[in-house]
């Protein structure tokens, strides 16, 4: 598919007004997106755990303008506050979105929006809170154009998504999304996320991912920074092939269960990821004392015990560690006795691979 392809056909039916709430969840990365080009098109692809326990639901309440004009008329409240930072980021957004949603500029739009986990916790909300309101607007559009299949609805909501924030474009399918053009991958596109299809064998069934929150700080450098810095990257180019060479490996390491091969790609790509932040110009370290603290201390931990734990690492200090259902109860009183003193005031966040977005409700004036 191309662009053009989302810009909808004429709308037939008529709608002055609807409620639409969706949640959807955060994703976290194992071949990670890091450098882009424009429009949000990624320089190399990356896959992802689709999340469950963190994520952000939105409602959006749309009501046609009496005078339509070409402007976004919109509010944004979050967690029942208004939130007027906020905005500048959802108008530019709208920007980007207005050629393939034709109808945002003749409603005004109430978005309310929470996040499941601490605001303060130094979890991007953008993947989640994105993707949420995507599937809003698309689910809005369904109404107006009622003849959309299932399988465009969630790509158009993954496009739209991507144009917000790239990682977003990986929140609306779960367990394990693609996205970013792969020559081994049959549909993938740099486009939108599509669900992984290819085979994953049942080590990675319900896998856990406790979030350790090392530091809830505001972050020095932001990932749309930290992309942009990848332009002139010494080691750029290595880099986008890497992920490419990754991202096969992956795909044969999902279909055979190896959990070792899988700690050392996943591990490596989390240090990559922040290797190229250090050697960017300006160079930048986003990790904290704690988080190699933790890395040291899951690597002592998984030598002298029969685990397979291992970490990632999205754009901050906080760590991901990443462990096999079976044998979660030690791993989990490994992580309380051990790596626990090492997060802000001991805070965690129990998650795992979870199903993708879900909608909660839908109500409709005509
Ligand atoms: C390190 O999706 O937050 O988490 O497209 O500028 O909004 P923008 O960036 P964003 O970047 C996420 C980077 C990452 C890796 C990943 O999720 O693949």
């Amino acid at each position: 598919m191309i662009e053009k392809d989302f810009i909808p056909l004429a709308y037939q039916q008529e709608v002055n007004e609807a409620k639409i709430t969706w949640k959807s969840p955060s994703n976290i990365a194992l071949v990670k997106y890091w450098g882009k080009k424009a429009n949000q098109i990624p320089a190399n692809p990356s896959i992802s755990f689709t999340l469950s326990a963190c994520a952000t639901t939105t409602t959006v309440e749309f009501e046609k303008k009496q005078n339509p004009s070409t402007d976004f008329d919109f509010d944004f409240f979050f967690e029942g506050r208004p939130k007027e930072d906020f905005k500048p980021k959802i108008t530019a957004f709208f920007e980007r979105t207005k050629a393939y949603l034709p109808f945002l500029e003749s409603y005004y739009l109430k978005i309310s929006s929470s996040n499941s986990f601490p605001h303060s916790s130094g979890i991007a909300s953008s993947a989640s809170g994105m993707a949420a309101l995507a599937l809003c607007l698309v689910d809005f559009e369904r109404r107006l154009n009622p003849e959309i299949s299932e399988a465009h609805f969630n790509r158009k909501a993954s496009f739209l998504a991507r144009l917000g924030s790239g990682s977003a474009c990986r929140s609306i399918e779960g367990s394990l999304v693609q996205w970013g053009a792969h020559s081994g991958t049959k549909e993938s596109s740099d486009l939108y996320g599509i669900r992984y299809t290819g085979e994953v064998h049942p080590n990675f069934n319900r896998f856990h991912d406790t979030i350790l929150l090392v530091d809830k700080g505001q972050k020095q450098v932001s990932s749309t920074v930290g992309h942009g810095l990848m332009h002139d990257h010494p080691f750029s180019e290595q880099r986008f092939a890497q992920a490419h060479h990754n991202l096969s490996s992956l795909q044969s390491i999902l279909a055979s269960g190896d959990l070792k091969a899988f700690i050392q790609l996943v591990e490596s790509e989390a240090l990559t990821l922040h290797a190229m932040m250090m050697t960017s110009l300006p160079y930048f370290v986003l990790m904290k004392p704690n988080t190699l603290e933790i890395i040291n201390r899951i690597w002592a931990f998984r030598q002298t015990s029969d685990t397979h734990l291992c970490f990632t690492l999205d754009a901050g200090a906080n760590v991901h560690v990443l462990y096999p259902e079976n044998e979660k109860k030690q791993v989990y009183r490994f992580i309380q006795d051990e790596l626990l003193p090492f997060c802000e005031h001991g805070q965690h966040i129990c998650d795992r691979i979870g199903f993708g977005a879900k909608k909660i409700t839908t109500t409709l004036h005509t």
